[in-house]
């Protein structure tokens, strides 16, 4: 007996009735009649049935599994939120979640070699096989590297989900030109650092940074000169989105104005004014705030230029990123007296992880800075919050689904974003075809071939650089003939191949195409 049978019978064991019909009726021999369909409901544990919602046209939807990949194994690694890893178990998938992160070489061992520690009996038997299989789904937060050598090693990867920000520590290109998708959650921690910035605030305008270090030194030092009320002042926020636009709220309800400079007009939330330069915003305002995102055209976009502009006595945060703020310009300008406070969460160079690093060996003013009176100096801590780690978790664990489920891309770092409506359990005979290629010419034209037998229902296709994603639901599809479109989709292959003779194409040797299949 072969491994992929042993496998599959062993699978048909593990699951349970509903799934050993599912297994049976996949078996490689397709011996179903001709004329039976694969209508199935969900029953894919909990979030199955909390998705048994009523799509728009009135039908439920169907919940859709994929073809090839029999059992979803899904490796969680640096301590992701409970709140996910709810959410996958809650699939059906095989969850396995390690606290820490793993280095290059023990994570191409675990990737090769992923082994569960269950009690089960029927799980272990399962597992004694799966050791051939790698993992489908990789799920990291900001310390794992996942370069292209553990990507290469990765081959049954489909989905990568950063449970965090930052997308950096994955080579996006290696994974996209390997159809491997990546999510991230960009926005889920967007409250937690407007309320960061709200203290901030209050917190520079009473010194209370410095009244609580005296006190913890011994000296009581009891003053009210310069220290203010923040009602009636003026805020001025540089970037309007996600973050900004939820602070500028919060400020309005403390009773400040609120000013906003954006590249992009954007409607404002309560009585904000948008003003149309940078300069009108900096000298218009009491505290200044940056949440603009790391580009060319914002490094260094509060210099010394730009603090002379602002009003003397006025404060500096920036919890975006650390390029942002020249932070030399900004040592000078407060010890003139002109800037009379500042909150800094970001910087040039930050450590890789806890410890006593916050000196110039870091960043070759940090001991000056460190120096300054009335400045609060935080650890990158502006989304560090247990609400938002959870949200984290929600957010990337749901994307997550939806691809493997549904092949749905929204959100996605490095693939274009494809989505079609859900199909229903009023279209039993219904499969989606997801074939992920190179955006090279004529692909399109040779996969509407292999479709032309069926009805193509709908069909949606994008590209993003060298990458290219075709989602289309056909109809009428008899179960044994989803194996036989899925050879003539992988059949595509070599196309690019071919093309490479006619200089079209040059790095054949990158090349990879995906076809996946949901029914
Ligand atoms: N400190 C933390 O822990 C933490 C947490 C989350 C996000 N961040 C950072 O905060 C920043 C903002 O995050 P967000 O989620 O609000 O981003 P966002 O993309 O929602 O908003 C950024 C806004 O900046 C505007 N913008 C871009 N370039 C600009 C320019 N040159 N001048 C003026 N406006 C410009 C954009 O139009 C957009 O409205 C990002 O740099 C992000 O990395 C930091």
């Amino acid at each position: 007996m072969s491994d992929s049978t042993l496998t599959r019978n062993i699978n048909i064991q593990s699951n349970g009735d509903n799934n050993l019909r599912r297994e049976v009726s996949r078996s490689e021999s397709f011996s179903i009649s001709p004329g039976e369909t694969f209508h199935h409901r969900p029953s894919w544990g909990e979030s199955g049935s909390a998705r048994l919602r009523r799509t728009t046209t009135g039908a439920f939807p169907k919940q859709l599994k994929p073809f090839k990949e029999q059992d979803i194994k899904i490796l969680l690694l640096e301590n992701v939120n409970q709140t996910g890893k709810d959410i996958l178990s809650q699939q059906g998938y095989q969850v396995e979640s390690l606290k820490s992160s793993l280095p290059e070489d023990q994570l191409i061992e675990k990737i090769r070699y992923n082994s569960h520690h269950s009690s089960s009996p029927q799980r272990t038997l399962t597992l004694t096989f799966f050791f051939l299989r790698d993992v489908n789904v990789l799920g990291i937060r900001s310390k794992t590297k996942l370069t292209a050598r553990v990507l290469a090693e990765a081959k049954n990867l489909i989905v990568v989900g950063c449970f965090c920000i930052g997308t950096n520590q994955v080579d996006l290109k290696y994974a996209a030109s390997h159809g491997i998708c990546v999510f991230n959650s960009p926005f889920s921690n967007s409250r937690s650092v407007a309320e960061l910035i709200i203290g901030e605030i209050i917190t520079l305008a009473r010194q209370l940074g410095d009244r609580s270090s005296e006190m913890h030194a011994g000296t009581w030092n009891k003053v009210s000169t310069k220290c203010w009320e923040i009602r009636g002042k003026t805020l001025g926020i540089i970037g309007y989105g996600h973050i900004g636009s939820q602070l500028s709220v919060l400020a309005e309800a403390m009773g400040m104005s609120v000013i906003y400079y954006d590249v992009v007009n954007l409607m404002s939330m309560g009585m904000a004014r948008q003003v149309p330069s940078l300069e009108a915003l900096l000298s218009g305002a009491d505290f200044v705030t940056c949440h603009v995102p790391e580009l060319p055209e914002t490094v260094n976009m509060i210099g010394k230029e730009q603090l002379k502009q602002m009003r003397t006595g006025s404060y500096l945060l920036n919890a975006s990123r650390g390029s942002v703020v020249d932070i030399s310009a900004l040592i000078d300008a407060m010890r003139s007296g002109k800037i009379a406070g500042a909150a800094l969460d970001v910087y040039p160079s930050e450590p890789g992880g806890n410890g006593d690093y916050f000196n110039n060996d870091l960043n070759p003013w940090a001991e000056d800075l460190r120096s300054l009176k009335n400045i609060i100096l935080t650890p990158h801590i502006g989304g560090s919050t247990e609400e938002a780690q959870s949200a984290i978790g929600v957010e990337v664990a749901e994307a997550l689904v939806r691809y493997v489920n549904e092949g749905v891309t929204t959100g996605a770092v490095n693939m274009p974003e494809v989505s079609l409506r859900s199909l229903t359990m009023d279209e039993p005979n219904h499969a989606r075809v997801v074939f992920i290629h190179q955006n090279v010419p004529g692909v399109l034209r040779r996969v509407n071939e292999i479709l032309g037998d069926h009805n193509v229902d709908k069909q949606m296709t994008d590209s993003k650089g060298d990458t290219a994603y075709l989602m289309a639901d056909i109809s009428d599809v008899k179960e044994r003939q989803i194996a036989t479109l899925y050879k003539d989709l992988e059949g595509l292959k070599g196309m690019s191949v071919s093309l490479k003779y006619l200089d079209m194409f040059t790095d054949a040797g990158t090349e990879r195409i995906i076809t996946r299949i949901l029914y």
